[in-house]
């Protein structure tokens, strides 16, 4: 395993387990499956609805809280100062644990200082160890930069080979933030997992088409986080330090950026309906 040192001092592993659209009792197979596998990186988030069972997942995996670093992230429905504080709380009862070492706030819309105030409280209270934000815009992270008194350590963002996030990658190595690629596979899209280039590197390195995409996040320098449901997937995916793509290869790789996101959802619609409506995050068994 290879680490990335955040702002701050931690140390988190490069490659790390995703649970979107994982229900719950999947969750309870695949995150222990993933921490017998050796990932020590586990990526949830308030609106998956999965967290307890992230925090059953865990518990049966048995390995010390300490050795794991525990990722979920504020929906915009609650970053209203006073809803995030609270929210801060509930969520450390769903996930079973007295901490989470990364807290993102999930969307740019909303009271996004209001939440992030909350967040920093909760790191001086020891509920939290890092922040972090997802999905956000140079313009929201600069105004959140220029706000806060704890600066975010990691971006997540959608990031794979059809959008590599060349624009933002500068800013954020600007403001030492890690980036954190999700859809790194493009949401197990056939085209990118087909695509010539991938497979030729496959057949050169004797590894498979998904191990050459992995490869390549860890080698940009990115914080990875597959998500899969299938135990065999996931132990394919952590097998991915035992290998190195060449110059020559990381060349053809790059070069299939296109700038397409595999995420459609416009920001205009986002950016009216994340923060609206109200979730029971409690809803989940
Ligand atoms: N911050 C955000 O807004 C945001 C948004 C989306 C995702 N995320 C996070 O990022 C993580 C990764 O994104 P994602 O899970 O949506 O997409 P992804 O990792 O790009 O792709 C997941 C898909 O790839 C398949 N897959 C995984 N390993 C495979 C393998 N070895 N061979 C063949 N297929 C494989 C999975 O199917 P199987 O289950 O069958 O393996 C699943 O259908 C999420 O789980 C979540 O934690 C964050």
């Amino acid at each position: 395993m290879e680490f990335r040192t955040l702002g701050g001092g931690a140390q988190i592993p490069c490659l790390g387990i995703g649970t979107f659209r994982i229900r719950p009792e999947d969750c309870e197979i695949s995150v222990p499956a993933a921490i017998e596998a050796g990932y020590r990186l586990i990526d949830t988030a308030n609106v998956y609805l999965n967290e307890k069972a992230v925090g059953r997942g865990i518990k049966k995996a048995g390995v010390p809280r300490e050795e794991l670093i525990l990722t979920t992230k504020l929906w915009p429905t609650e970053f209203k100062y006073q809803k995030a504080k609270a929210q801060i709380d509930a969520t450390l009862k769903r996930l079973g644990t007295d901490y989470i070492d990364i807290m993102l706030l999930h969307q740019q819309y909303g009271d996004v200082l209001g939440a992030w105030k909350a967040l920093e409280e909760g790191v001086r209270e020891g509920k939290i160890k890092t922040l972090g934000v997802s999905n956000f815009d140079e313009k929201h992270l600069i105004k959140l930069l220029a706000n806060c008194t704890v600066k975010p350590a990691i971006m997540q963002v959608e990031c794979h080979p059809y959008y590599q996030q060349t624009a933002l990658r500068e800013r954020l190595k600007k403001e030492n933030i890690v980036l954190e690629s999700w859809y790194p596979l493009g949401s197990g899209n056939s085209g990118l997992l087909g695509e010539e280039t991938v497979r030729n590197l496959a057949e050169k390195h004797g590894k498979t088409a998904v191990q050459i995409l992995l490869r390549w996040h860890v080698q940009e320098g990115f914080v990875v986080i597959p998500g899969s449901k299938n135990p065999l997937h996931i132990k394919e995916n952590a097998d991915i330090f035992d290998f190195e793509l060449d110059e020559d290869d990381m060349k053809l790789m790059r070069a299939l950026d296109k700038n397409k996101r595999f995420f459609k959802v416009p920001k205009v619609l986002q950016r009216i309906m994340f923060p609206l409506g109200k979730i029971d995050f409690e809803k989940q068994p």
